[in-house]
């Protein structure tokens, strides 16, 4: 059984953080939420647990409590802001409100030597952010370190429970992962290397012992986390794979060849390209509003899908390119919130197919799909792609979808981003692409008046897709860029530069 460090979630925006934080550690970290049955919980048999922080104050009703169980379990605790304030309420200390509210960079000094700081310097810089702090410490604790406003570190002996009033998950937190480096290490004494390498190795056996001579069914969309998948099954499974790859008639230039002819020179592994263009046209004829379009798109997606499996009798699993984030989105408490966009993936395909369900990737971050990737062998290049939304240009042209409208579009992406590519610009940019607008207007060429659409472009920086800052061009890249989509592209005569962030605007348009 692997090692593993289990995280509570308290509901902190950084609960995700401390997991790949302990991952790039090199130890296996897992979310789950606060309320876990004490069975759940120690199935894994973890080394340590890790209470996160969350936004609610111990003494409210309603705040959240785990079963308390979890500290007579023996097993090494870390507590988090709220996680440190929970073990002391529950060990009889005293929290309150703080006169000051502590937001920001603060000085942490540690006052006792303890192996949770083992190579870390006297005084560093934390990230704080809450407005409850210990004021008196439960018995049998000890003070490690404080703040200037604040008990910021304690300590059970005997216990190994450890409470942090400070963010160590957080970029900003000096030596941050170095100190829950040493709670996983020194602490919890965590001795395997859980990295892209381990993980494919024990996968590998993974796959072979739950799908053992069963024929396994994917799609590949042209994305990274289903090529990722399908690689990975391969190794395992070898031609008991069935891969297909639907085309959608909404891919960009030479896209879905492009995904067919990677399988089969670099892995050798053959996938069936189903022609869907018309399908899809035809469905999404007469559909401009932005959410109609999804839905259709995902429809007609399941629909096809169903019928081509219907070539694959002896198919008993179906895999799919599922990752961490829309596990602990779907086991993990959250509020409510409004739907701007219904996505469309490959995921969510039919219960009623009665396939079992497989998703190697389930337990993995995007970067850690990425580094997986790179390991299996598939190229740079390809694993560095943009993100490509599931109903592709679909969304991108805005208003009446037709063949002339997508294939204008297609010119335009693809002068787009080779012009980025030339330029060396394409890993400084989070996504770029070019929209087709539902607008004409007058141009002259050549002497003649034009009267053709207007194309924006659109290229964004960000992390995670969450939040993006418009891309700031050499002005001169902007000129080419326009000046050859004008040139070749027959139907556009005019190029605009989107310049909002998001918020408020979302990177895609519709
Ligand atoms: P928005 O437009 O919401 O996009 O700011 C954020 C990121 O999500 C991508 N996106 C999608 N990805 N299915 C996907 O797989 C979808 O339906 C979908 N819609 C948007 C978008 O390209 C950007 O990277």
């Amino acid at each position: 059984m692997k090692e593993e460090i289990i995280i509570l979630d308290f509901g902190s925006q950084y609960t995700q953080l401390i997991a790949r934080k302990v991952r790039e550690v090199g130890v296996f970290a897992e979310i789950l939420p606060y309320n876990i049955s004490i069975t759940e919980l120690t199935k894994s048999n973890p080394k340590g647990i890790i209470l996160s922080g969350g936004p609610s104050s111990i003494y409210e009703n309603n705040s959240p409590k785990p079963d308390f169980e979890i500290f007579s379990l023996g097993i090494p605790i870390l507590g988090i802001c709220y996680g440190l304030q929970l073990i002391t309420f529950f060990f009889g200390g005293k929290v309150d409100k703080a006169a000051k509210r502590e937001y920001g960079r603060s000085k942490f000094r540690i006052k006792k030597r303890n192996q949770i700081f083992e190579d870390i310097p006297e005084e560093f810089t934390v990230w704080m952010s809450h407005s409850d702090r210990v004021e008196r410490i439960p018995v049998g604790f000890e003070i490690l370190g404080t703040t200037e406003n604040s008990i910021s570190a304690i300590f059970h002996p005997i216990k190994k429970t450890y409470g942090l009033q400070f963010h160590p998950e957080v970029y900003h937190t000096e030596f941050g992962k170095k100190i829950l480096e040493n709670f996983v290490r020194n602490v919890c004494k965590c001795k395997d290397i859980w990295n892209a390498k381990s993980f494919i190795v024990t996968q590998i056996e993974n796959i072979k012992n739950k799908v053992e001579n069963d024929e396994v069914l994917l799609a590949l969309s042209g994305g990274v986390d289903s090529t990722v998948c399908a690689v990975l099954l391969h190794k395992a499974i070898g031609d008991n794979l069935k891969c297909v790859h639907i085309d959608t008639g909404l891919m960009r230039q030479n896209e879905s060849e492009t995904v067919v002819s990677l399988f089969r020179q670099n892995f050798n592994i053959p996938v069936e390209l189903i022609n869907a263009e018309n399908i899809f046209l035809d469905k999404l004829k007469n559909s401009t509003d932005p959410e109609a379009k999804r839905k259709t798109i995902g429809q007609t997606f399941i629909e096809v899908f169903e019928q081509v499996a219907k070539e694959y009798p002896n198919v008993k699993w179906l895999a799919q390119g599922t990752l961490y984030p829309d596990v602990i989105e779907s086991t993990t408490v959250k509020g409510p919130s409004a739907t701007i966009k219904s996505h469309h993936n490959v995921g969510g395909l039919p219960q009623k197919m009665n396939l079992k369900i497989i998703e190697p990737l389930r337990e993995l971050f995007k970067d850690e799909v990425r580094k997986v990737g790179l390991e299996l062998g598939v190229p740079k290049w390809f694993i560095e792609r943009h993100p490509f939304p599931g109903p592709g240009l679909a969304i991108r042209i805005i208003g009446e979808i037709n063949r002339e409208r997508l294939e204008i579009l297609r010119k335009a992406d693809d002068i787009f981003i080779e012009e980025i590519k030339k330029a060396n610009l394409y890993n400084d940019i989070w996504q770029a692409f070019a929209v087709l607008l539902p607008v004409k207007t007058v141009g002259v060429m050549g002497d003649e008046r034009t009267y053709e659409n207007v194309c924006a472009l659109r290229a964004v920086t960000s992390i995670d897709g969450m939040t993006a800052d418009w891309f700031k061009f050499p002005y001169e890249i902007l000129d080419k860029i326009s000046n050859r989509i004008i040139n070749e592209v027959v139907g556009i005569n005019r190029v605009v530069y989107d310049i909002t962030s998001k918020p408020p605007g979302t990177i895609e348009w519709e």
